[in-house]
């Protein structure tokens, strides 16, 4: 049977065999054993959170996983440095953007030194070598007439760098943001995207692995049914300084994202180490987070293929972090700093919990006290324990070294079985990026541990003198604890490490035979020392304060006060028809990320089609069947090219944490007052 990950392995080599006819190009096959993973490079607008540092040791994991499996790995991270956002944020600091730039770029590289980062390079998109290569590209596609310029008029929304169409705006206002647009008539420059619609339609279709999780298949399939226009790939100098200055135009700088895309080859020698550059390309994975999944998958896809190059094997879209069941945002002040759990935890805790708390690809939620839990359960009890025990008992009772193994039971054999068994499903795991499921997988086998000590009961075979019995059960619980260590150290580095050298070993230079119950060298010397992972027993002061609201990420958003609030009167309220409306169906809105598109019934004819901003929190299938309370005199307004007709209520405001509903159900168009 074909598991995901053998299937995206053949399909390496078995797809770059088949080369698209559009391409004109055959390419050289990528050598086998080369491995090469990416995350987005971040924006140096800010100091990274608590996001940045989940790709990043998701990356990472994987990295050091495939280093242990054997490949030759090249493990890229970086900065997108360019546009906007960084723009401002120098201008907001009074800075000139270079300066901004390197003193912000600091930040992340401390911060991934502290969290036991292995990246292989760091790329930062003002250093001249990306800086050549995207010029070069511009120059090619210039001359292949795959960018070509165009006058263009809109209305331009600041605080989303983006056009927008009348009919797109909500009250004369950007629809996303809410903030006042501009009106811009501007000459630019365009690539050729559209062309490359049913290329990058059937490219998916042909490769399933290409995008993942599945739902980001479909999202993007779906994407790709409306017209894909061309994408603007310039903007003014005059407008916007910051920016590489297109070869063949110098008025005009190099969009963000056309630019900070190409920095996953340009890192890797494009154009300048054709060598360098065939060995790793086209990239393993590509991990991103949900909403940076339209730019890969459409943008950089119709970018390589205008390059004569294919598309990473796979994209990865991950899910969002919420925080204390909120949505992570400045304006609440509840953006957890990761360098305050490293302060409060260390490395290894952090980096478990964010791979072991959700599924990779899902949402999820972190709270400080689910934390705790599983830091205490799981490292502290479980992992923690097994190795303390199995070390304080071989110093007590057997002088300290490695036992022999003497007599095999069935219960031995059974565990050693388990550890073999375990081995390979982690490695299956971790190849298809379930980090949760290898870690699992990797407990199960710790908790077996703990319980073949307690059903042995080497305190008893001791007492009685039983000596050849409690060497090979403390043998065989010390090859637990070095098989364990070994399969959680791209999770855990620092405390498999430490837990090896306990034990007299060190990180095997393979994953095969890794399972035997005969690898450690009898004799060896092992020491306890102090636990890997000490018991918490109250939340660490930096910690509670956060959580009591005197930390610095302090929680609640901003009180009105009464005084500053305008209120209405009875009949300004009366004039809202409010009802309650049941989901018929729900999905998403095929061009924007944030958006769904739900057909609410509301005792009407037919139903009403209501597009609201609650993607972040809501997946579709969850909606179907909810009872909400509809604005049902509200006009129409069309986001995105749907035309919405109402709205519902949310608690959250801009960052939607519930829908308001029904304690009891009651007909579709109640009235609500
Ligand atoms: N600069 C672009 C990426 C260009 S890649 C060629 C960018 N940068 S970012 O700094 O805004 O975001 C980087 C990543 O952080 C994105 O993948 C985003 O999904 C992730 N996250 C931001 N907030 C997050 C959470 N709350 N939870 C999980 N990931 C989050 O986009």
């Amino acid at each position: 049977m074909s598991t995901p990950q053998t299937r995206l392995r053949m399909g390496r080599r078995a797809y770059r065999l088949a080369v698209p006819p559009e391409t004109g190009r055959v390419h050289d096959m990528p050598s086998g054993n080369a491995f090469y993973v990416t995350t987005p490079i971040y924006y140096v607008n800010d100091a990274p959170h608590v996001g940045h540092a989940y790709t990043t040791v998701a990356a990472d994991a994987i990295a050091r996983y495939q280093r242990l499996a054997g490949r030759e790995v090249h493990f890229l991270t970086g900065l997108d440095e360019h546009g906007q956002k960084v723009l401002r944020a120098a201008q907001a600091r009074g800075v000139d953007p270079q300066q901004h730039v390197d003193e912000l770029s600091r930040p992340f590289q401390d911060l991934w030194r502290r969290l036991g980062i292995s990246n292989d390079d760091f790329i930062r998109t003002t250093e001249p070598r990306h800086k050549a290569v995207v010029q070069r590209v511009l120059q090619e596609l210039h001359d292949r007439g795959e960018i070509y310029p165009q006058s263009y008029a809109g209305w331009y929304s600041t605080a989303e760098e983006r056009f927008w169409m009348e009919k797109d705006l909500v009250d004369g206002k950007c629809p996303l943001s809410g903030q006042p647009v501009e009106w811009i008539e501007e000459r630019n420059w365009f690539f050729r995207m559209g062309k490359y619609r049913d290329r990058l339609a059937s490219w998916i279709d042909a490769h399933p692995d290409f995008l993942r999780p599945e739902s980001r298949r479909n999202e993007v399939l779906g994407y790709l049914k409306q017209d894909l226009g061309d994408l603007c790939i310039s903007r003014p100098k005059a407008r916007l300084p910051w920016g590489i200055p297109l070869p063949f135009a110098p008025d005009w700088v190099t969009y963000v994202w056309f630019d900070a895309l190409l920095n996953y080859v340009s890192a890797i020698g494009y154009g300048t180490d054709p060598e360098r550059f065939r060995r790793f390309w086209p990239a393993s994975f590509h991990l991103v987070g949900k909403d940076i999944l339209t730019t890969h998958a459409v943008y950089w896809s119709t970018m390589l293929f205008a390059l004569g190059l294919d598309p990473a094997d796979c994209l990865f879209a991950h899910g969002w972090w919420t925080i204390e069941g909120r949505k992570m945002s400045k304006t609440l002040r509840n953006v957890v700093d990761p360098n305050l759990l490293l302060d409060a935890y260390g490395p290894d805790a952090v980096r478990y919990f964010l791979l072991r708390e959700v599924s990779f690809g899902a949402d999820g939620d972190f709270s400080h006290r689910a934390f705790q839990v599983r830091y205490n359960a799981d490292l502290a009890n479980d992992f923690g324990n097994l190795a303390h025990r199995a070390l304080s008992m071989t110093e007590r009772w057997l002088g300290g070294t490695v036992p022999p193994r003497v007599e095999i039971t069935a219960a031995d054999r059974d565990l050693e079985r388990l550890a073999v068994e375990t081995v390979a499903a982690v490695r299956t795991a971790m190849e298809a990026l379930r980090f949760q499921e290898a870690l699992a997988g990797t407990w199960a086998l710790v908790q077996a541990g703990n319980k073949y000590i307690d059903t042995e009961q080497p305190w008893t075979l001791h007492r009685e003198g039983r000596a050849d019995r409690l060497a090979t059960v403390m043998r065989n619980v010390l090859e637990v604890c070095r098989v364990a260590a070994v399969l959680v150290w791209p999770v855990c580095p620092d405390k498999a490490e430490a837990l090896l050298a306990k034990l007299g070993t060190h990180l095997p230079r393979s994953l095969d035979r890794l399972a035997g119950f005969d690898v450690l060298p009898a004799g060896t010397p092992v020491a306890a020392g102090a636990p890997l992972f000490p018991r918490m027993t109250e939340l660490p002061p930096a910690i509670l304060a956060v959580l009591e609201g005197s930390g610095p990420a302090k929680e609640g958003v901003p009180v009105v006060s009464e005084s500053q609030e305008e209120r209405i009167s009875y009949e300004d309220f009366a004039r809202l028809r409010l009802v309650v409306g049941t989901v018929m169906a729900a999905e998403r809105h095929p061009k924007a990320d944030r958006l769904l598109v739900l057909s609410i019934d509301l005792g009407e004819p037919a139903p009403r089609t209501v597009v609201a901003g609650i993607a972040d929190r809501y997946r579709p299938e969850e909606l179907q069947g909810m009872q909400v309370v509809v604005v049902a005199n509200l006009k129409p307004v069309t986001l995105r090219g749907i035309r919405s007709d109402g709205m519902i209520l949310a608690a959250g405001g801009d960052s939607v944490q519930g829908l308001l509903g029904i304690a009891h159900p009651v007909p579709p168009g109640t009235v609500v007052r």
